[in-house]
């Protein structure tokens, strides 16, 4: 019997994140440089039920029936054998691999499930609408994230750009998801600070900050909402020029709400004075990935700077 294989990108926030949570929009485009992929096989000789599973960037090599319930892993299999009814599957075999870092705001869990999901449902005969393989990835989504907004499985479920704006009720059966046209492609060069960090705590402190102070966090949120809507109109007319200066002014409010750090920082400023056109945390923040808008001609200065300056990884992407 053959392999089923299929591949989701990463992906990176352009504007809105954590605004986005409560409410507000954010676009996100998928970054198809690097991607998660599984492979599902029948494994004959086993037993039926039995799935053998090997993730070796997480140096995980086990039988499903020995992962705890918690596991993303184990979610990820539940949510899809429990759509599909399936109460028993043949055995298989499943491999797990990434490119993508690891809790760096690329959206590494949210590519392993859609990936997962697309092998595992052609692999039994199913295949599955998008916008099913988006809902089950929210599912696992909340393990990872705690609250999500919904927009990392939804970007990496459809791999284009999205204007993405989530439901009131938080349940993702009613998030409002845009294909954004892209008529004037644009680059992104994103640098990775090195330092992990879980989206799950950095959403977690803002919930508690916006607590202690909802009217200044609402503001802040809503001006986050609308940087997001005036770039969306930028990008969708071809009108690029102050793309840039939208991005330092999305990353000075997320400063004020705290999800920034030194690192972040510091790479967002090196960007700028080597040239790039605007740059921001991406993500959940505190750590991960940054990213700029660069005039093409400039990445290797840009990219360079970055290095000298700590980033551990440059990813360069075009847009549209
Ligand atoms: O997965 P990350 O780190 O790209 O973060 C997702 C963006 C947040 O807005 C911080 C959280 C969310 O669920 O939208």
């Amino acid at each position: 019997m053959p392999a089923f294989t299929a591949s989701a990108p990463g992906k990176i926030i352009l504007f809105g994140e954590h605004a986005v949570v409560y409410g507000q929009p954010a676009i996100a485009v998928p970054v198809s440089q690097v991607q998660a992929r599984a492979v599902v096989r029948a494994d004959p000789g086993q037993r039926p039920g039995r799935v053998s599973i090997q993730a070796p960037d997480i140096h995980l090599e086990t039988d499903l029936a020995d992962l705890p319930g918690e596991h993303p892993l184990a979610a990820a299999f539940r949510a899809l054998f429990s759509s599909l009814g399936v109460s028993q599957p043949p055995a298989l075999s499943v491999r797990v691999t990434s490119t993508i870092p690891i809790a760096a705001g690329l959206g590494s869990g949210a590519a392993v499930s859609v990936a997962l999901f697309r092998a595992l449902s052609a692999f039994l005969g199913h295949s599955l609408e998008d916008e099913q393989i988006c809902a089950l990835a929210f599912e696992v989504e909340k393990l990872h994230h705690g609250t999500p907004s919904g927009i990392d499985n939804t970007v990496i479920t459809y791999a284009r750009p999205v204007f993405f704006e989530r439901d009131r009720e938080g349940n993702g059966r009613e998030n409002k998801v845009e294909l954004l046209r892209v008529p004037r492609p644009f680059t992104i060069l994103i640098a990775d600070t090195g330092i992990p960090s879980p989206t799950a705590i950095a959403v977690g402190d803002v919930r508690r900050a916006r607590e202690a102070e909802p009217e200044r966090y609402e503001t802040i949120f809503t001006s986050i909402g609308e940087i997001a809507r005036e770039a969306r109109a930028m990008i969708e007319a071809g009108e690029l020029d102050a793309l840039g200066s939208l991005m330092d002014r999305n990353h000075a409010l997320l400063r004020e709400i705290g999800v920034s750090s030194p690192a972040l920082d510091r790479l967002v400023r090196v960007a700028r004075s080597a040239g790039a056109l605007g740059a921001k945390l991406s993500g959940g923040g505190r750590g991960g990935n940054m990213i700029s808008l660069i005039d093409p001609q400039a990445a290797q200065h840009v990219n360079q700077a970055l290095q000298e300056a700590g980033a551990t990884r440059t990813i360069l992407t075009t847009i549209g």
